[in-house]
């Protein structure tokens, strides 16, 4: 994928060469930040203010204030999208603790380096829309505070390689005996025509597709309940997904080599996607947020 041609940096948009941030960035030190990765679709960024709102959360989880106001992230997202026009894209930004010589305390007086750049957003293929993809369980390594969208994602890189490693698109993580999420994704299933995910917590992300899928589910009577999985009803389910931002939602239809229902994408998989792009195709026409 081509570099965009502008990036944001510590209010200057500049070519991607021009710019610098220090080697004892806090980012880069300690992975001390926060980020976000939000669709856009028509030049709009989708569901903006759930984006808006969790990044807030997560800085105040990190005691990081907010560098902007919503009107003035609105602003520079506005500006990045432009490069591409009505191309779907996705925009990520990170906010860090800033430039400090290296001492793991807070340091006092420092301003933190903003971030953010649109790129066109690459869909899953077809094929994986359509037929699904696989996946393996991983013990969830990560720490006790997965709901903070930190910079710091060593655990969820290497627990996606595994799955890579093993020809699979996504790891599902189980901490004790329970599914927590994906490497990079959230998760469902269906059983016995119900929907259900993992309540939120301190061991999962909030994400802002499954919240969609919940309340699209809840507007259009599909049962939906947000409890815990244990790993047994993963196996056993009907169905199961992955939802993200970029990957809207993906049916599994293969974990650690057992097929996952018929082996193939179920019925309520196909309805909440039709839902979803229906949505979609209300937010490009400005018919909803
Ligand atoms: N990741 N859980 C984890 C650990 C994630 O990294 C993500 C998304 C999600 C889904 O959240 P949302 O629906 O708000 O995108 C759940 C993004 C896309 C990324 O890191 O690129």
């Amino acid at each position: 994928m081509a570099l965009p041609k502008h990036v944001y940096l510590n209010g200057e948009f500049l070519p991607p060469e021009s710019a610098r941030i220090s080697v004892f960035d806090r980012g880069f030190v300690f992975g001390d930040g926060v980020y976000e990765v939000i669709p856009v679709y028509g030049g709009r960024p989708f569901r903006l203010s759930h984006h808006l709102l969790r990044l807030e959360a997560s800085l105040a989880a990190i005691r990081l204030p907010n560098p902007m106001a919503p009107d003035e992230w609105a602003e520079i997202f506005h500006a990045l999208a432009e490069e591409y026009g009505p191309v779907d894209q996705s925009i990520y930004l990170e906010v860090t603790r800033g430039v400090a010589p290296r001492d793991h305390a807070f340091p006092s007086g420092t301003a933190a380096t903003v971030f953010a750049y649109a790129q066109p957003l690459t869909y899953p293929p077809p094929e994986q829309i359509q037929a699904g993809v696989h996946a393996i369980t991983v013990p969830d390594i990560r720490w006790s505070r997965c709901d903070i969208k930190a910079i710091a994602l060593l655990a969820n890189v290497l627990m996606r390689q595994t799955a890579v490693e093993n020809g699979c698109a996504e790891a599902i993580l189980i901490r004790d005996d329970r599914v927590t999420e994906g490497a990079a994704s959230n998760i469902f299933i269906v059983s016995g025509g119900v929907l259900s995910t993992p309540p939120k917590g301190p061991f999962i992300l909030p994400g802002i597709t499954r919240d969609l899928v919940i309340e699209l589910a809840h507007r259009n009577n599909i049962a939906c309940a947000e409890k815990e999985i244990h790993r047994p009803e993963l196996f056993a389910a009907d169905e199961v997904w992955m939802t993200s931002s970029t990957k809207e939602i993906l049916p599994i239809v293969r974990i650690d080599n057992h097929d996952v229902g018929g082996g193939q994408p179920g019925p309520v998989y196909t309805h909440l996607q039709a839902l979803y792009q229906d949505y979609k195709r209300a937010f490009r026409k400005q018919e909803v947020d």
